[in-house]
Formats: C-alpha cells, sequence, structure tokens
C-alpha cells in the first residue's frame, strides 16, 4: 500500500451563528392558521422557530454570525479572502448578498459569492470552499448558511408555514497541510447530488424571470418526506465509502433540521446511535442553508463537539439537491 502523502485540508478555525431575537412557538402559529401545537410536534417535532424582525435582512442576520466566527477564530476579516454565502432568501436579486456581508465587514480584498441549493446549500458552501482551499487559490473561507424564510412563506398556508424560521450560522475554513491520513482534521470528503425532475414537489412561484415577483414556497410535503431519507442516506454511504469508515466511527451526525421524523429515520436506517445526533429542529424549525451551522454552533457551545471529532453534516432541499461532508473538527 502506498503511503499517505500530505495534502492540503480545509480545516475548521471558527464558528458562529445568529437567531433573530422573535421567538415564535406552536400555540402563537395556532392563532393565525388552523394548526395545533400537538399536530406540529408529532408531525415535525418543531417547537419554536425565530422570525426576524421588520428590516432585518439576510445579509444582517450572516453578517453576525460571520463577526461571530471570526471572533471566535480569532481572526479578523483581513484573514479572509474567500466568502461563500449559501442563501435561497438574498436581500437583493442582485448583487450577492455575500458581497453585502463582505462590505458589512469592511473587507476589499477577496471575492464572494452567493451559492444556492435551498436547504442543501450549506453542505454545497463547506464542499465548494474546499475546493477553493485545497487547490491552493485561497487560504480562509467564511462559509455561512443564512435565510429569512419567513419572508417566502405564505402565511394562510398551514402546510408550510408552520415548519420553517430564520436564522444564520457561519463557519471559517482555512487550508492547512495535512498527513493524508484519516487523522487529518479538516473536510475529508463530500458528495453533491441534484435531480431537476423533482422541481415541483418544493419551489417557490415567483422570480424575476418568470413572474417578476418574490413568490411563495411550495411543497409537497409528503412526496418530498418520501424521498428524504434514501437520498440523503445514499450521499453518506458515499462518504463511508470514500473514506473507508462507517456509522460507528462518528462522533456526531448532524443533519439539516427540516423534520425530527426524517432525521431520525435517517439515522437508524445507517446505524448511527441516538445520542450521537445533533438536533435543533425543535427550536429552530427548519431554517433552509442555516440549519447545519446553527446545530453545529450549538454543539459546539454546550461542549459536545471538540476538536478531533469526527462530523458527519447532510442535507437535501429543493431542486431536488441532497450532499454530505464529513469534517474531522
Ligand atoms: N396543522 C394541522 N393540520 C395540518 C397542517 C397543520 N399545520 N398541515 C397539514 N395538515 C393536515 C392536512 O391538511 C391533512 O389533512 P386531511 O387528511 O384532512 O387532508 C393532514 O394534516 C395530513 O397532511 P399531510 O401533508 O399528509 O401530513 P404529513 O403527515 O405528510 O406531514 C409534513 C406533513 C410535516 C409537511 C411532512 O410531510 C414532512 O415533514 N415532509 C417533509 C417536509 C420537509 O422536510 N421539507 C423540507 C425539505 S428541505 C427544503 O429544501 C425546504
Amino acid at each position: 500500500m502506498n503511503a499517505p502523502q500530505k495534502r492540503l485540508r480545509s480545516v475548521v478555525a471558527g464558528i458562529g451563528s445568529y437567531l433573530p431575537e422573535r421567538c415564535v412557538d406552536n400555540v402563537e402559529l395556532a392563532r393565525m392558521v388552523d394548526t395545533s401545537d400537538d399536530w406540529i410536534v408529532q408531525r415535525t417535532g418543531i417547537r419554536t422557530r425565530h422570525i426576524a424582525a421588520e428590516g432585518e435582512t439576510t445579509s444582517m442576520l450572516a453578517t453576525k454570525a460571520a463577526e461571530q466566527a471570526l471572533a471566535n477564530a480569532g481572526l479578523t476579516a483581513a484573514d479572509i479572502d474567500l466568502i461563500i454565502l449559501a442563501t435561497a432568501t438574498p436581500d437583493y436579486t442582485f448583487p450577492a448578498t455575500a458581497t453585502l456581508v463582505q462590505a458589512a465587514l469592511g473587507m476589499t480584498h477577496g471575492v464572494a459569492f452567493d451559492l444556492q441549493a435551498v436547504c442543501s446549500g450549506f453542505v454545497f458552501a463547506v464542499s465548494t470552499a474546499d475546493k477553493f482551499l485545497i487547490s491552493g487559490s485561497h487560504k480562509r473561507a467564511l462559509v455561512i448558511g443564512a435565510e429569512t424564510f419567513s419572508r417566502i412563506l405564505d402565511w394562510k398556508d398551514r402546510t408550510t408555514c408552520v415548519l420553517f424560521g430564520d436564522g444564520a450560522g457561519a463557519i471559517i475554513l482555512e487550508a492547512q497541510e495535512g498527513e493524508g491520513t484519516l487523522a487529518d482534521r479538516g473536510v475529508l470528503t463530500s458528495h453533491l447530488r441534484s435531480d431537476g425532475r423533482h422541481r415541483e414537489k418544493l419551489f417557490v412561484d415567483g422570480g424575476p424571470s418568470t413572474t417578476q415577483t418574490v413568490g411563495h414556497l411550495r411543497m409537497a410535503g409528503r412526496e418530498v418526506f418520501r424521498h428524504a431519507v434514501g437520498m440523503v442516506t445514499d450521499v453518506m454511504i458515499d462518504a463511508f465509502a470514500a473514506t473507508g469508515t462507517s456509522a460507528e466511527d462518528l462522533d456526531w451526525f448532524v443533519p439539516h433540521q427540516a423534520n425530527e421524523r426524517i432525521i431520525d429515520a435517517s439515522a437508524e436506517k445507517l446505524g448511527i446511535a441516538a445520542q450521537k445526533i445533533v438536533k435543533t429542529v425543535s427550536m429552530h424549525g427548519n431554517t433552509s442553508a442555516a440549519s447545519i451551522p446553527l446545530a453545529l454552533a450549538a454543539a459546539c457551545a454546550d461542549g459536545r463537539i471538540q476538536k478531533g471529532h469526527l462530523v458527519m453534516i447532510e442535507a437535501m432541499g429543493g431542486g431536488f439537491t441532497w450532499g454530505s461532508a464529513l469534517i474531522r473538527w
């Protein structure tokens, strides 16, 4: 067997998150649409979600999460040369929300752009940043997932408006030389997929080039549910196969937080022990691209995720898009 060769790895150097102040529980929602705390908790596990204040935009949430990640890493914006912001709810049709964050951070060098893969956005952004960093073209990336889904919900549609929330999370990835083994810290592998035939199961019914409106989220919930477990477990199996690891090697499983039943069914299918699952869906609802970094930040803040731990992230979203990344923290 060939000896491992030193190689660049994208290592997590810092993490931050931000949730809007206003927290809305299921009882409050039941005063707006015909629903109940029982129905929402039983079907989804969601109890509360945060909703952005009037005038509070995706870039504002993202900037707060980014500032926290920089402070956590002991870095400043001067140390960053790449910003990738995953969002399906940008401040404007253009320019990219990432450039608004770049400006808010006082950063005039480097490059910033948005990435659109809906709920899979953060996994896609981590994978994309990793490819920039391991190529040697960039040194440190701010990878952000930020959303104000409350702005694209139809607040009269009980089948969707109870499921989502607003928030932002960010990590800093830094190119560092590793030994080329599984013991290296950093992104060890990532696997991305999409299949555009599923567009009508989960989409927004507006846009600049179609209706010239922003539109509202529409979802065939049962159809999405039917595909979700198979898709996310497929890409996790890909990650295990690429690294020669298995569910038992994981320290933490940090899935996209859409629905507790999807999370539990995916973990069970792969034999991931329940105590290894990080869940924030009950408190945040589905915050789309922000859900994984928000969950990662919560598990770092309370000391569950530690340096050297093996962490699997995965998500599935509109498109459909889906993906996984295995990270040695
Ligand atoms: N409160 C009360 N009743 C409701 C509500 C509600 N909020 N919403 C729907 N119902 C009713 C329906 O009208 C239906 O009533 P009927 O039987 O009289 O017609 C009944 O509840 C069952 O509806 P279903 O849609 O079949 O309920 P289901 O058990 O499938 O649960 C849910 C719905 C929670 C949306 C589920 O399908 C799900 O979680 N799907 C996956 C959604 C998801 O994870 N999406 C995120 C993907 S990521 C992204 O990219 C955004």
